[in-house]
């Protein structure tokens, strides 16, 4: 596995193995899991290489103490991934990633300002922003992300097509724990009970009930409630439950034709 972290050593191995071969995409924030990890299966079992990104990305986070205590383990998360085999992985540092200091930025203006954007304002842009310049950077023929962050995937789907970038972008299930929790870097740092709370969260947004019944549920286990909302078939929920220092932020989401 080659372990890139600067832009000019990405591009020169990308000139490298780009003719008539395909490469596949993996961003991540790292803290790597199951979740990440059946992304990059999905990644080796579609293309001839597979290029893996860890960066915690500064403008998607609201707050400095949510980025301060995102969790990272760098030298675990290389070692998972040079055993499953990934090609490249692609560390870069924030110098390089925002050397115009976050002046040039990518806006969506509709769907990024419902669920997590109304909640997180600036998430969205700083998330489309760092797609953006990842996308551009890797130049992948594909690029996979999990069906866990539906909103994000959505939005990077229409920034794609806006732009009229040529890759295409694969949603993946998402993996969960046999609870039904879905699998999250922010999981390692719930306590016992935020644990046992957040387990309900899959469960209740798949009930029948009207959205405000299941949020009320979902206050009546101890959850704090962001939101529940359904759009397009499909109900999105976040959640705060409580972790070793402070609450944890979790989200997840279902179809609807799943509900029982
Ligand atoms: P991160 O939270 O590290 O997630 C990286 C990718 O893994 C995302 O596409 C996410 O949807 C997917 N993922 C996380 N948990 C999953 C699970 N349980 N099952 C399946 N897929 C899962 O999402 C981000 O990072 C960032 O916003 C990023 C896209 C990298 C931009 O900074």
């Amino acid at each position: 596995m080659r372990t890139i972290s600067s832009i000019k050593e990405l591009k020169a191995y990308r000139q490298a193995n780009s003719v008539e071969k395909t490469t596949g995409f993996v961003p991540t924030m790292g803290a790597l899991h199951e979740g990440h990890l059946s992304l990059c299966q999905r990644s080796m079992d579609e293309n001839d290489f597979s290029i893996a990104s860890i960066f915690i990305n500064p403008t998607q986070f609201d707050s400095s103490v949510d980025l301060e205590s995102y969790p990272s383990c760098i030298e675990k998360d290389l070692e998972v991934l040079e055993r499953m085999g990934i090609s490249a992985v692609f560390l870069p540092n924030d110098q390089d990633m925002y050397h115009d200091n976050f002046a040039y930025q990518l806006q969506e203006t509709s769907f990024s300002e419902k669920l997590c954007g109304a909640n997180r304002p600036g998430h969205f842009t700083g998330v489309l922003t760092v797609v953006m310049k990842l996308l551009n950077l890797v130049w992948p023929n594909r690029a996979y992300f999990g069906k866990k962050d539906y909103q994000q995937l959505e939005l990077i789907r229409g920034m794609c097509a806006a732009f009229f970038l040529d890759v295409e972008i694969v949603g993946v299930e998402t993996v969960r724990d046999p609870e039904g929790l879905a699998l999250s870097s922010r999981n390692a740092l719930l306590n016992e009970e935020g644990l046992k709370m957040a387990r309900k969260l899959n469960k209740m947004l798949a009930l029948r009930d009207a959205d405000d019944i299941v949020s009320s549920k979902l206050s009546e286990e101890g959850l704090l409630v962001d939101y529940v909302e359904t759009h397009k078939g499909r109900r999105y929920g976040a959640v705060r439950a409580p972790g070793k220092a402070g609450s944890i932020r979790l989200i997840d989401n279902v179809t609807l034709e799943a509900s029982v």
